[in-house]
């Protein structure tokens, strides 16, 4: 092999691998005058556990809603998959790229069985798989996330809240996504149950998911995450390892207020 072309060889391998998976780049929301997510740059690899946490109004789940357009898309900014930006895409479009979420707020329909709320995101998103088909993914869905199968039927508005955060995660999964963005799952659970969330993202991670997770509950964050990243009124304040994060005075200063 001649030495340029070696030299190529060698310059599209080193591109190649320095490539990231997921890459957030310039990405921003205003609201108004209110900044809610300010240049936000972020690299993440494949098959990385990506903490996010912050205070409340810090953009956590601004980022969420903007990388996914649901409800709405950035201002600025470009979010590349695989080298891809998916921000051109639409929402629906999005999802299907291997991109999926869950919601902070309550997302599941209260009178539909468990099954029925994860088809209804089936429905919505395949290409047209026949309804017996759609009703198998559902269901793959739910027993992947842990979800009982006797309660395939119950409406989820009896469930209690962990399980109804089952569907949830289930609808979700049920896009069979690269890319998992957990807003806020283990808020309002037991310690049993957040227990449970974990072993359940360290199983999605081990079925080559990477997973953005957003978290007030921060031993669930640092247990899980590979690295965790601090937003701070819409801009990144911090990012590393979980022990060296929680210990930065700036982020300390975030969550308990500047000292006087
Ligand atoms: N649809 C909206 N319209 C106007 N302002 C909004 C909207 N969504 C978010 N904001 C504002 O943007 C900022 C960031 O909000 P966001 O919900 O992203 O915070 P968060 O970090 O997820 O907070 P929390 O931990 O409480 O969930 C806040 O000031 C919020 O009031
Ligand atoms: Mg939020």
């Amino acid at each position: 092999m001649c030495l340029q072309s070696r030299m190529t060889f060698n310059h599209f391998h080193r591109n190649d691998a320095l490539a990231a998976f997921l890459e957030i780049k310039g990405l921003g929301k205003s609201f108004g005058g209110i900044h809610a997510v300010r240049q936000l740059d972020l690299s993440i690899d494949r098959g990385e556990i990506l903490g996010i946490a912050g205070p409340n109004g810090s953009g956590k789940s601004t980022f969420f809603n903007i990388m996914t357009k649901v409800p709405f898309a950035a201002d600025r900014g470009e979010v590349l998959l695989e080298g891809k930006n998916i921000l051109t895409r639409k929402a629906h479009d999005i999802a299907r790229s291997g991109v999926a979420r869950t919601f902070q707020r309550e997302s599941v329909f209260p009178s539909l069985s468990a099954v029925d709320n994860v088809l209804t995101t089936v429905e919505n998103s395949s290409a047209g798989g026949t309804h017996r088909d759609n009703v198998a993914a559902a269901i793959l869905a739910l027993d992947q996330a842990g979800f009982p199968a006797t309660l395939h039927n119950t409406p989820a508005g009896a469930l209690p809240v962990f399980l109804r955060k089952l569907v949830m995660i289930a609808a979700a999964l049920a896009l069979k996504p690269r890319v998992l963005l957990l807003d806020e799952p283990a808020s309002s659970l037991t310690p049993h149950e957040i227990a449970r969330i974990q072993a359940l993202i360290l199983k999605l991670k081990e079925a080559d998911m990477t997973i953005l997770l957003i978290e007030h509950v921060l031993p669930l964050l640092t247990a899980v995450s590979d690295r965790l990243a601090v937003l701070d009124q819409g801009e990144l304040i911090a990012i590393g390892t979980p022990e060296a994060v929680i210990a930065e005075p700036r982020v300390v200063e975030a969550y308990l207020g500047k000292k006087q």
